[in-house]
């Protein structure tokens, strides 16, 4: 099969590959595991940052922050995968005060192509009045609201980078990567 290249978005590559990780921390689960009990995302994403804590000043407002980003990557990639299909890859890396989070998802191609024309837009526009024109067309019921990127990007000092991989015609893996300073957070 001719495998395609993964298409690169953003800031992805900020940390040279071959710089070798302090820690790291790999997690695989699929997305019914967290679609039937939805709170699994932020039993997930506390462990992540509490795990993570003791490598830097422990505060309990950067554990927060951490999990707050952590939990909105695990929802998406939970929402947005095929069915039953696939599974969540989460792998964290630390170097020194950075946290590297990739999580990986796999995606039908309506999917994949929608995100990413999203995350171009991102790029191209300014984050904040995409934030308020989203939150006018916003309905109260909705769980794909399209704000919690947008929210990420507004409120904390995160870097995201975007890889999005065809493997087949309508099986595409998408990785969302979060590289945060803990300093700033
Ligand atoms: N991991 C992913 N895989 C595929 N598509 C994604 C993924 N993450 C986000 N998307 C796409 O990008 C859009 C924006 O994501 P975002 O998290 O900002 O909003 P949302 O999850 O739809 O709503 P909210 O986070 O406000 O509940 C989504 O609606 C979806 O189309
Ligand atoms: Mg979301």
């Amino acid at each position: 099969m001719n495998q395609k290249t993964p298409i690169i978005i953003g800031e992805y590559h900020i940390i040279p590959e071959n710089l070798p990780a302090d820690g790291q921390l790999r997690l695989i689960f699929q997305p019914i595991d967290m679609t039937t009990y939805w709170r699994r995302c932020g039993l997930t994403a506390n462990f992540v940052a509490g795990f993570y804590s003791y490598c830097y000043e422990a505060s309990e407002t950067k554990a927060n922050s951490l999990s707050t980003i952590i939990n909105e990557l695990l929802e998406n990639a939970s929402k947005f995968s095929k069915a039953r299909e696939g599974r969540i890859n989460v792998e964290l890396k630390q170097y020194g005060n950075l946290l590297r989070i990739d999580v990986l998802n796999v995606a039908s191609k309506t999917l994949r192509d929608s995100f990413e024309l999203f995350v171009n837009k991102l790029l191209s526009e300014n984050v904040e009045e995409m934030y308020f024109s989203t939150l006018e067309t916003k309905e109260d019921s909705d769980t794909k609201s399209g704000l919690g990127l947008l929210m990420m990007l507004k409120d904390y000092p995160v870097r995201f980078g975007y890889s999005f991989h065809e493997i087949d015609a309508d099986t595409h893996e998408i990785t969302v990567r979060a590289i945060i300073n803990v300093e700033e957070i």
